[in-house]
């Protein structure tokens, strides 16, 4: 990683929230601990709560305590960060109370400040209002989003409205922690960075694609917020859709951000519709059930705290993508995610089409199998490729047997720890750099094709499939490749 040495003012909103205790504050944490912070850099956590920076500093390390593994916990670093931290009681609702913020001199000698907006997007039109009131929106001042985005084109347009009145597009940095996984970073490398794989990279050699992000948890106790989104919202419309265009765009002319995103724009407008009676054939829905995960039994979607019986909410999507361009045509993406599945991973799978003719016997013929390109973002990090082999020995003919090329990022790095998705994402924000944020062309065409399927969903009666905790979702997704012939690869 280059470092990000320029001082900067580190604002978080929501500053004693869950995100930010699990994931932001860790991932400064380790920032510092790799050298990557300037000296002066501070962080400033901001919330309505009254509580004193004593108060906070100790609840931060009560955090790091809790989330960063105590094998890379450093006591050198604690001191320093500490010193780093403060804390300002802010109510993003009283504009007043951001001179807070100038008393604090945040932004004072001209340096930088990222604003990390880590709060529900229903206050990020008033906090930008506010920030600007009180001159906190110059150039060198930075705007990170969270999702979600809205919940659909509108509300996301109306969102994106009210921030842009105060701040440019290129201050808003619209945050998707998917692209900051280093596997997700490693497909462009492996995809740009090799000339082995582009010229296979194409419906000439590849008959299909699939994306799957499983989770083992279940809504864990924010029923209110997941039953107003759903996964479509929650994990289709941003990291999904996000995997999908760096797999299919065509290479960018650089590795910069309006290169990168004006190329992701036009897989995302080649996105074919999938409206009206096509959302029967190309989606599913489910809802889980009670199960047993792990060996342990779960409770089911209704089961959980807060829960209303006659929710519609979708924790399980499968569906059929087509993207309509030359490079793509006839290729189909299956996409699929959902919560309290059997096994917590995620990975694209770059599935090659069968060899065109076969020189082998019926026997050999029976296990030859595709090549497959497999990136395994989650549990491991690991890159592997399937190929053909012969079965070593003089007395097994011509047998064949497929034997996977694997590259464990873990072992071939074995002295680098791989950096949380957070880390490298605010350290891009900190030195300015957007190519791993989404533009809002991006949100904007997502939302539409996302639109247009829910929409279709809400004209049915029909409610998601239930699906037992710990399967793979309910059957018909099984059935939603088979229809066409493939299979999804199995864990
Ligand atoms: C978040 C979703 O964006 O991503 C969560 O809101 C989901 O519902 C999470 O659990 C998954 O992220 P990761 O990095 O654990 O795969």
């Amino acid at each position: 990683m280059k470092a990000s040495l320029k001082a900067c003012d580190v604002v978080i909103f929501g500053g004693g929230g869950d995100l930010a205790m699990r994931k932001l504050l860790p991932a400064l944490f380790h920032l510092d601990m790799d050298g990557l912070l300037a000296p002066t850099t501070r962080i400033i956590g901001a919330s309505r709560r009254e509580v004193s920076t004593e108060d906070y500093q100790a609840k931060v390390r009560d955090a790091l305590d809790e989330f960063v593994p105590s094998s890379i916990g450093d006591e050198k670093t604690w001191p320093r960060f500490k010193e780093r931290l403060s804390y300002v009681s802010v109510d993003a609702q009283q504009e007043s109370d951001f001179s807070r913020l100038n008393d604090h001199q945040v932004g004072g000698d001209d340096r930088d400040v990222v604003f990390y907006l880590a709060t529900s997007p229903d206050l990020f039109g008033s906090i930008c209002s506010s920030l600007a009131t009180h001159g906190l929106n110059a150039d060198r001042m930075r705007v990170v989003l969270e999702k979600p985005l809205g919940r659909d084109l509108k509300s996301s347009r109306a969102i994106n409205d009210e921030v842009m009145k105060n701040f440019n597009e290129q201050q808003a940095f619209r945050i998707d922690h998917y692209l900051g996984k280093e596997t997700v970073q490693n497909l462009l490398a492996i995809r740009f960075g090799n000339t082995l794989f582009e010229p296979l990279w194409s419906s000439a050699h590849i008959d299909n694609v699939q994306i799957t992000v499983s989770e083992t948890v279940g809504v864990e106790g924010r029923w209110g917020y997941y039953d107003n989104a759903g996964a479509m919202r929650d994990m289709v419309q941003n990291h999904l859709i996000q995997l999908l265009c760096l797999v299919a765009m065509e290479p960018p002319g650089r590795m910069d951000a309006d290169s990168v995103r004006d190329e992701k724009i036009k897989v995302l407008k080649a996105l074919r519709p999938i409206v009206g009676a096509n959302a029967y054939n190309k989606t599913v829905r489910g809802q889980y059930a009670k199960g047993m995960i792990k060996g342990k039994g779960v409770q089911g979607y209704f089961d959980e705290e807060g829960s209303n019986p006659d929710s519609r909410t979708e924790t399980f999507v499968a569906l059929r993508a087509d993207i309509d361009n030359w490079r793509w045509a006839g290729v189909p993406f299956y996409l699929r995610t959902g919560k309290r599945l059997g096994q917590r991973y995620s990975e694209i799978v770059i599935q090659y089409k069968a060899v065109p003719h076969s020189i082998f016997s019926d026997e050999s013929n029976r296990q030859l199998q595709r090549n497959q390109l497999i990136i395994r973002l989650q549990p491991e990090e690991k890159i592997s490729l399937t190929v053909m082999n012969k079965v070593p020995g003089a007395s097994e003919g011509m047998n064949l047997q497929p034997v996977d090329l694997n590259l464990s990022l873990t072992e071939a790095f074995n002295d680098k720890r791989s950096p949380e998705a957070y880390e490298r994402l605010l350290l891009d924000v900190m030195r300015n750099d957007a190519t791993l944020f989404m533009r809002y062309d991006e949100v904007e065409a997502a939302w539409k094709w996302v639109d247009g399927i829910m929409s279709a969903w809400s004209q049915t009666s029909e409610r998601p499939k239930e699906y037992a905790s710990g399967s793979w979702g309910p059957a018909a997704s099984m059935a939603l490749p088979i229809k066409d012939g493939r299979n999804w690869h199995d864990y």
